[in-house]
């Protein structure tokens, strides 16, 4: 028995059974279904539509039903097909003929558009706080590192000095426009799509702003069609968390490389690492790794989503089913990879004096170098080139600019004086970049006291 066949002769293949229904990946729905019925059917009776004891009837009995789900004591029918004719059914089975009324003046169509746009709200607020967590554990780290000195890079080649407390801020910036992406598809998605019907609104003289408000929505759609058939904003959260995910992945490598033997600049924790099934001596960095690679698989959904949505005619389409495991495979990887991540890094130690020796090791103050000459009456572009000859010397004698004699110095240049060794120091080059942004102590500390507020907003 389904609660559409009155105009067919023949049931349902059983293999279409199975192929047609979502039951078995969007019964997690089931709260936001439930909720939103009950604010349907109270504005029913509140408009007269249907009698207010009948409503408060199908209330009462989505409350019994939404409890005996959360006890697990309801089994769900692949005949059913979804979620939402699945909580119909059993409703219809505890109260007859008043059950059959709930569905007045609404389809499954505008129905599971408002059941996703529910679900992925509360996951943006969950998403939010987990990414928050991140943020307060980078500052945390960062407030002791901001003497940390280490190279920074560019092409992966030793750079210019910079401190650890810089370099992890750099994330904690990108995270912030994760979360305020998050934020800005959390108000688009804030539109209550119910009273669109099956595409064509509804005769019925429902009060949608009263469902709106009863359920938390910022505004109401104003267009049937589309409201029955965009998942743009199911487009742009998966688009905000292959983001959010890209970032990760590149903060992982690093980690990865950075726990290196040829790095030595941070050592996981060994609660946060895995061996080797055959060599005895491996300690992998497979958090970081997994977080790595589960990127693809949310870029995946994203693109599967795009897809499943190019060239769809209005208004809805059974395609449009495809769009709930791409969200919630997103939002799940996302779930699990936040908070293994944050105490990952909670949990790393930081290696200093490797990543001073690097610093040094690979003549980032050269920069400083030719600003010195720059400073002391040379063009830069001929100071460039002084101090390039200088390394080439080095590197041909194994020495670093900080090894050189002021007689060597003297050779290259005679504007060269004693307080060159002052002006190349690692933390002088650190501290010098005074600007906001910049890697100084004092400039950090201003950054890190922002971000202290902004975490407290
Ligand atoms: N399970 C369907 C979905 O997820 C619900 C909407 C079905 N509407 C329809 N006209 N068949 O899209």
């Amino acid at each position: 028995m389904k609660l559409w066949d009155g105009r067919f002769s023949k049931a349902t293949d059983a293999l279409v059974d199975d192929f047609n229904s979502s039951i078995f990946f969007d019964q997690r729905l089931y709260k936001q279904d439930i909720e939103g019925s009950i604010a349907h059917v109270m504005m029913l009776g509140k408009q007269e539509i249907i009698k207010q004891n009948e409503a408060d009837l199908i209330k009462k009995t989505l409350k019994e039903i939404l409890a005996d789900i959360e006890a697990g004591k309801v089994e769900f029918d692949v005949a059913a097909e979804d979620i939402h004719m699945n909580v119909e059914t059993i409703l219809i089975s505890r109260i007859g003929d008043v059950g059959k009324k709930l569905h007045t003046g609404r389809s499954r169509n505008d129905q599971v558009a408002l059941d996703i746009r529910m679900y992925i709200k509360e996951e943006i607020k969950n998403i939010d706080l987990l990414i928050k967590k991140l943020q307060e554990v980078l500052l945390n780290i960062a407030k002791k590192h901001t003497e940390t000195i280490l190279p920074g890079y560019t092409h992966l080649q030793r750079a210019q000095p910079i401190t650890l407390a810089h370099h992890l801020m750099a994330y904690f910036e990108m995270v912030k426009r994760d979360r305020n992406r998050l934020a800005d598809t959390y108000r688009r998605t804030n539109i209550l799509p119910l009273g669109s019907g099956a595409l064509a609104a509804t005769t019925y003289p429902l009060d949608r702003h009263a469902v709106a408000k009863k359920l938390g929505f910022e505004d109401i759609t104003y267009n049937s069609l589309d409201g029955v058939s965009d998942r743009d904003f199911c487009i742009e959260l998966l688009s905000n968390l292959s983001i959010l995910m890209m970032h990760l992945s590149r903060f992982s490598e690093e980690l990865i490389l950075w726990c290196s033997l040829e790095f030595g600049f941070i050592e996981m924790d060994d609660s946060y690492s895995t061996g080797s099934s055959i060599m005895p001596q491996k300690k992998n960095p497979d958090v970081a790794e997994l977080v790595r690679g589960k990127t693809g698989r949310v870029y995946g959904s994203l693109m599967a989503l795009l897809t499943t949505m190019k060239s769809l005619p209005l208004a809805y389409n059974k395609d449009m089913q495809e769009d709930k495991e791409p969200v919630f495979d997103a939002i799940d990887t996302i779930k699990m990879c936040l908070p293994v991540f944050t105490a990952m890094i909670d949990t790393m130690k930081v290696r200093k004096e490797n990543m001073l020796k690097a610093a040094k090791g690979g003549f980032t103050n050269a920069t400083d170098a030719a600003d010195y000459l720059v400073k002391n009456g040379m063009p830069f572009r001929d100071a460039h080139e002084v101090i390039g000859k200088l390394v080439f010397y080095c590197i041909q004698n194994g020495k670093s600019l900080d090894d050189l004699t002021l007689e060597e110095y003297k050779k290259f240049s005679p504007v060269f004086e004693e307080s060159v060794y002052q002006a190349i120091s690692l933390e002088e080059c650190v501290n010098k970049r005074n600007v906001i942004g910049g890697p100084s102590k004092s400039m950090m500390e201003e950054v890190i006291r922002k971000s202290e507020e902004y975490l407290k907003s």
